[in-house]
This record gives structure tokens, C-alpha cells and sequence, in this order.
């Protein structure tokens, strides 16, 4: 399945899918500056062992994704690479810009080599939760147009099953003139609550890059990710879920350690 990744393959370490967490809950309280540097490391593995030459990539958003492109500027600039990018936010818009990367969309480039991101949360079947930031419906789109889809994270973002460490639910992006049928169509399917996000620096919801609203859906008991995922994106007035099934085929998550491990969507 990933026949073209270099040699480099081997710095990665596979994780041990559910022990780890355990280990790294109990050292957290020392943790200071590391996150950042899981970070980066994280996106710089995932640069190196995906990125090649004469590649189209997406460019996927938040925190992480900055290290991801400080990386992948540095080799189109030590190894003279052609590369185009295509943003998945004006975040993403913005970085590649001030990099001075080749931007494109997916009118010239609706085929993409690569696309790497972040998630808020990954289980162990590597099904994500993605959309703090606002940004998962151009994430999915983008996600959805790369012949692999790469995402890099943080220890903190490793979970057995969705929900354990990312408490602020699932983002769901709506048409605003359905945000409350779309609310209570939700918990009549699957229970929970979904609340409007407000926007921290103004007064009334957050707005998308698209226009509409998001909903976060603080969920309860859910096993069955697959049918909730493509129950919810059924609900009249839905634009997309931030539920990424069966989408990832591989995660690079940043220890505390700085080490950096991986895992694989159809390794267990
Ligand atoms: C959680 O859901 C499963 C099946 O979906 C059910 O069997 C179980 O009783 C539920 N547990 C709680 C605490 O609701
Ligand atoms: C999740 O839902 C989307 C539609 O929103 C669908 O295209 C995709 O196949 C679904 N994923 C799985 C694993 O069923």
C-alpha cells in the first residue's frame, strides 16, 4: 500500500497501539515546551518520508500543519523540488503563501499525491475527529482527493476510542438556517447534545470559511462511527461531519520522549 516511501521509513517506530497512552498520562506533569516539539517532529517524519518530487500536496490546518510546511519549504528549497500545494483554509492559503510554495487548487490539481493534516483526536482504528479549528469541510474535500492521506499529532491526540481525550465533541458544519433542526434531529438519532460554537472575539456564532455555522456534538456511548458518520451527513441542512472514517493511512504521533511513532490504518 505505500510502495513509494523512501528508505527514511525506518526512523519511525510503530507505536504500541494501546499501551502507550497509559504510559504517557503518568509522566504529562512534567511536560513543558514538548508538545511543540512533538509537533514538529511529528510533521517534519511525515514531510520526509511522503513528500517527493513533482508531487501535488494538501495542505491541511492547525498547529501541527506549521511544522509540516516549514519542513516541506526547507526541502523545496535544499533539493530543488516541484511542488504544488493546495490549502484546505485560508490558514493553510496563508502558510503556503508566506513560504513562498506554489499554491493551486483543486480546479488544476483535483488529483492529489499526498495530503497531510491534523486531527483532535485519533483511535485505534485511526478513525479521526478533526474541525477545532473550523476548517473540516475543505479538510475532508482535500482529504478525499489524495491518493494518501497522512495526518500528524501530538501523544496528547491518542486514543483507544473517540471521545476518551477530545471532550468538546464532534464539529458538525451547517447551513445557519438549520443550525436548530439539524441540533435536534441529532439528539433524537444518537442522544448527546449539540451546541452552536460562539466565537470567542465576537459577539454570536462562529462563521466557517464557507459561510455557515458549526455545531459541536457532545456525544455519548457511540460504537458505530460508520453509520453515524453517514447518518448525520443525511440530515437535511448538514454540510459535512468532522468524522474522518476509514480516511487516514497512517498517523505520526509526537512522544513526550521525542521519539516519534506511527500507525498504520490496516496494521492491527
Ligand atoms: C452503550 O451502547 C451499547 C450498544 O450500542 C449498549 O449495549 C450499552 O448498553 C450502552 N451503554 C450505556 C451505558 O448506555
Ligand atoms: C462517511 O460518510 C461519507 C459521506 O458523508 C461517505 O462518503 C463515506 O464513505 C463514509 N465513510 C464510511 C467509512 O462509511
Amino acid at each position: 500500500m505505500l510502495l513509494r516511501l523512501p528508505a527514511l521509513l525506518s526512523w519511525g517506530l510503530r507505536c504500541g497501539s494501546a499501551a502507550a497512552p497509559q504510559r504517557l498520562v503518568l509522566k504529562r506533569k512534567f511536560s513543558g515546551g514538548m508538545e511543540e516539539e512533538a509537533k514538529r517532529k511529528a510533521g517534519y517524519m511525515a514531510v520526509d518520508n511522503h513528500v517527493q518530487n513533482n508531487q501535488a500536496l494538501g495542505i491541511g490546518s492547525g498547529s501541527t500543519i506549521v511544522y509540516a510546511v516549514n519542513r516541506i519549504a526547507k526541502r523545496v528549497r535544499d533539493e530543488n523540488l516541484k511542488i504544488v500545494c493546495v490549502p484546505t483554509s485560508f490558514q493553510a492559503r496563508q502558510l503556503i503563501l508566506q513560504h513562498q510554495l506554489t499554491l493551486s487548487d483543486l480546479d488544476r490539481h483535483p488529483e492529489l499525491d499526498v495530503a497531510i493534516d491534523g486531527a483532535d483526536e485519533v483511535d485505534s482504528d485511526l478513525n479521526l475527529i478533526k474541525g477545532g479549528g473550523g476548517c473540516l469541510t475543505q479538510e475532508k474535500i482535500v482529504a478525499g482527493c489524495a491518493k494518501e492521506f497522512i495526518v500528524v499529532a501530538d501523544y496528547r491526540k491518542d486514543s483507544k476510542s473517540l471521545g476518551e481525550k477530545w471532550k468538546r465533541g464532534v464539529p458538525i458544519e451547517v447551513i445557519p438556517m438549520a443550525y436548530v433542526p439539524v441540533t435536534k434531529a441529532i439528539a433524537a438519532k444518537f442522544g448527546g447534545a449539540a451546541e452552536l460554537r460562539m466565537a470567542a472575539n465576537k459577539a454570536g456564532p462562529v462563521v466557517t470559511d464557507n459561510g455557515n455555522f458549526i455545531l459541536d456534538w457532545k456525544f455519548n456511548n457511540i460504537s458505530d462511527w460508520k453509520n453515524v458518520n453517514v447518518s448525520i451527513k443525511m440530515i437535511p441542512g448538514v454540510v459535512e461531519t468532522g468524522l474522518f472514517i476509514d480516511m487516514a493511512e497512517r498517523v505520526y504521533f509526537g512522544l513526550e520522549d521525542g521519539s516519534v511513532c506511527f500507525r498504520d490504518r490496516h496494521s492491527h
